[in-house]
C-alpha cells in the first residue's frame, strides 16, 4: 500500500523519509538536494561550518530544488545560534536539533515562521519538545551513526516515546538500511516516517571521499564501535588505527592547539572536527569514520534516486494499512 506523506509543520514531504543531517561536510547540498527531489527532506549538516560557507551551500540548493531543504544543527556548538540565525536567513525551510537541547530555537522559530524539529531519545526530553512547539520530533536509538544519547534500541526506545507524544509526528532514527525496516517502523511501531543516514553515506551524490565509502563497504559488524568524543557523549564509529589509539587511551591523539574553536565544552582529548575532516578528505587512517551500526548490511553505493526507488518499492510491498495501521499502533501506545 501506498506510504503517507510526512506533514511537518506546513511542509509536506511526499515520502516519509528524512535523510540525517552529517557534519562536517558529510551531507551538503550535493546530498540534500536529490534527496529533496526524490521526496524526501534532505539535510545538510550546519555544525562546525563557517556560517557564511553553510549560507552559500543552503542558497545552492534552494535555488537548485523546490523539493524540502532542512539544516541539522547540534545545540553542542559553540557557534549554534549564528549557525541557526543563518540558515534561516539563507532560506532554509527547517532547523533540526539535537546533542543537546536548546530551549530558546523554539521562541526563534516561531518568530522566522520555520519548523524546529528535535532529535531526542528519551520521553521526557520528547514531551518538553513538544510542548515548548517543537513541530515533529526525531527519536534516535543507539544504532544511530554520530553523537549518540542513548544506549536503548529502537525497538525498545520507540514505544515509550510513542505514548508521550501525541499531537506531532514522530520520526524514527538509527539503523534503518531498507524500506523493509522503514514499514515495520510505520506499521508496527506507530512511526511517521523514518530518518536515514548511512544509507545515504553510500550514494553516488555523497560527497565523501571514496576512502570513506570503502571504509563503509568493508566494514564488518564489529569493525563499528563505541567511541568518545569530545562532546561529551559517545559516538558510533567504524574502528580505524585513529579510533584505535583513542581506545587505548594514546594521548599522542591530542591536538597540540585548538584552531576550530567549535564547541561549548570540549576535553580536548582530540580534536573532532580535524578528525571528521581527515576522513572526510580520504585520510580514513587518521581520521573518525561515523557509521550507524548497521552499515555492515549494505554493500552497494547506489544514486540517490535508486535508493528511494528500493526504499519506497520494498516498503509499499508490505506497508499494510496505512493510517488506520499506523493509528492502531498509536493508539495501543497510548
Ligand atoms: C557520518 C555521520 C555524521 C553524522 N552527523 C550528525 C550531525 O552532525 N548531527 C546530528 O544530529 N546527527 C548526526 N548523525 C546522525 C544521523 O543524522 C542519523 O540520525 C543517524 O545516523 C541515523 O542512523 P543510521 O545512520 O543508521 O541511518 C550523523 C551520522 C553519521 C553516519
Amino acid at each position: 500500500m501506498k506510504l503517507p506523506e510526512l506533514k511537518i509543520g506546513s511542509l509536506i514531504a511526499r515520502i516519509p523519509i528524512i535523510q540525517g543531517g552529517m557534519s562536517i561536510r558529510v551531507s551538503t547540498s550535493a546530498l540534500a538536494v536529490p534527496v529533496a527531489e526524490c521526496g524526501g527532506i534532505g539535510t545538510i549538516g550546519g555544525s562546525a561550518l563557517p556560517v557564511e560557507e553553510l549560507q552559500e551551500d543552503i542558497r545552492k540548493a534552494k535555488r537548485a530544488t523546490k523539493g524540502i531543504i532542512a539544516v541539522n544543527i547540534m545545540y553542542a556548538m559553540r557557534d549554534f545560534y549564528n549557525l541557526v540565525m543563518g540558515s534561516i536567513e539563507a532560506g532554509a525551510d527547517m532547523i533540526i536539533t539535537g546533542a543537546g537541547f536548546s530551549r530558546d530555537i523554539f521562541k526563534i522559530g516561531r518568530e522566522h515562521n520555520i519548523p524546529i524539529v528535535s532529535i531526542v531519545s528519551s520521553a521526557s526530553f520528547a514531551k518538553l519538545a513538544e510542548k515548548l512547539g517543537a513541530a515533529a520530533v526525531v527519536v534516535e536509538a543507539t544504532e544511530a551513526g554520530g553523537h549518540l544519547g542513548t544506549m536503548t534500541p529502537l525497538r525498545e526506545l520507540f514505544p515509550s516515546i510513542r505514548k508521550a507524544i501525541s499531537k506531532i509526528p514522530l520520526i524514527a532514527a538509527g539503523g534503518i538500511t531498507d524500506g523493509y525496516e522503514m514499514a515495520e517502523m510505520m506499521d508496527q511501531y506507530g512511526a511517521d516516517g523514518v530518518q536515514v543516514a548511512s544509507r545515504f553515506v553510500l550514494s553516488e551524490e555523497c560527497s565523501v571521499s571514496q576512502a570513506f565509502k570503502e571504509a563503509y563497504l568493508k566494514a564488518r559488524q564489529e569493525d563499528i564501535v563505541l567511541v568518545s568524543s569530545p562532546v561529551g557523549m559517545p559516538g558510533r564509529a567504524i574502528k580505524t588505527p585513529f579510533v584505535d589509539k583513542m581506545l587505548a587511551c594514546d594521548e599522542s591523539i591530542a591536538s597540540k592547539e585548538c584552531r576550530y574553536q567549535c564547541l561549548k565544552k570540549c576535553d580536548h582529548k582530540y580534536c573532532i572536527s580535524e578528525r571528521l575532516m581527515a576522513s572526510h578528505d580520504g585520510d580514513v587512517e587518521n581520521g573518525l569514520v561515523f557509521s550507524g551500526a548497521n552499515t555492515f548490511k549494505m554493500k552497494e553505493i547506489l544514486p540517490v534516486r535508486e535508493i528511494f526507488d528500493r526504499f519506497v518499492k520494498a516498503a509499499e510491498s508490505v506497508y499494510k494499512e496505512g493510517t488506520d495501521a499506523q493509528q492502531t499502533a498509536k493508539s495501543s501506545a497510548s
